[in-house]
């Protein structure tokens, strides 16, 4: 594990990069640790062709989001709390799903580091979402939702209107496609859980952070989930560097083929509406 030092010389170095400062860089004077910052977030900063998805989690030792019922504040340490504004402060647009925007109602913005808001989406296929919601009153950024119904919404939020597939999820490609549209390239996927699923069973994650944070909670929804396997040997193991900020441990996860999905557009599990209702 190498430690990360993320100094003011080598933030202001990320946020140039993020404004696609190419130059932008680590110099020579700066210590290893801080070199270790710079690789844990230069992938988020640099930008690609089309959507760049990638995720986080900030999870408990036991791989909790937030206890049974629903208490989420500050899973993470004040480091890791730090570490998921950064990764905002990195990205042009933040998703998050509709029960994470129901149940937390986050601002979603950036405050515990200099840099800018991200644009706020929310994927709210029925519409569920008030508009009295913080991440939709805020107008500082551009707020889009992405629904399946005709739901009107506030002046000023950008509705994107995707049709499901059979099973009744909407296809992360089709997302991941409209958010490219939108002119977003570097996405950060918040969650919760079941949001990320569908991108990562996709193959749509370029890279995974997962931050653990040391408290155990014993019960409650896991951060993260993927299609299972039968076989340890089938399971994912993505290139990672593992980093330490003080207070939590992130794991850098690379997810090498983006674009090579392990599922069909169509979980095996069709999306139950009414038992979520
Ligand atoms: N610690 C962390 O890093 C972190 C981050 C974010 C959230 N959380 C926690 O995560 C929990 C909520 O997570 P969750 O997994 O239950 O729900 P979620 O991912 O926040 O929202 C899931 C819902 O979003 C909609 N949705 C997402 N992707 C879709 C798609 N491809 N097609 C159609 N609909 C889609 C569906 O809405 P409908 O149900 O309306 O169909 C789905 O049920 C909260 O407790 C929150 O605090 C933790």
């Amino acid at each position: 594990m190498q430690r990360a030092d993320v100094t003011d010389a080598v933030w202001a170095a990320l946020l140039a990069r993020r404004n696609d400062d190419a130059a932008a860089g680590p110099s020579q004077e700066w210590s290893e640790a801080e070199r270790a910052a710079w690789e844990l977030y230069a992938p988020l900063a640099t930008g690609h062709p089309g959507a760049h998805l990638f995720a986080q989690v900030g999870q408990s030792l036991d791989g909790r989001i937030a206890t049974p019922s629903g208490d989420a504040t500050d899973v993470s340490g004040p480091e890791g709390l730090k570490h998921l504004h950064r990764c905002r402060a990195l990205a042009d647009a933040v998703v998050v799903g509709v029960k994470t925007a129901l149940q937390d109602d986050p601002r979603l913005t950036v405050r515990l580091v200099p840099g800018p808001s991200p644009a706020r989406v929310i994927i709210d296929p029925r519409g569920r979402l008030p508009d009295s919601a913080k991440a939709l009153t805020d107008a500082s950024v551009r707020r889009v939702v992405i629904q399946a119904s005709d739901r009107p919404r506030a002046p000023g939020v950008e509705v994107v209107r995707l049709t499901p597939a059979e099973c009744g999820w909407i296809a992360p490609e089709d997302i991941a496609g409209a958010l490219a549209d939108l002119g977003f390239g570097r996405v950060l996927i918040e969650g919760g859980c079941v949001t990320i699923q569908r991108f990562l069973d996709a193959g749509l994650l370029h890279r995974l952070h997962v931050a653990v944070a040391p408290l155990i909670i014993g019960d409650g929804p896991s951060g993260l989930r993927t299609a299972p396997v039968a076989r340890l040997r089938d399971a994912l193991r993505p290139e990672t560097r593992v980093y330490g900020l003080e207070t939590d441990v992130v794991f850098d996860c690379a997810l090498a083929n983006p674009g090579n999905a392990k599922m069909s557009r169509c979980p095996t599990e069709p999306k139950v509406v009414a038992a979520r209702a």
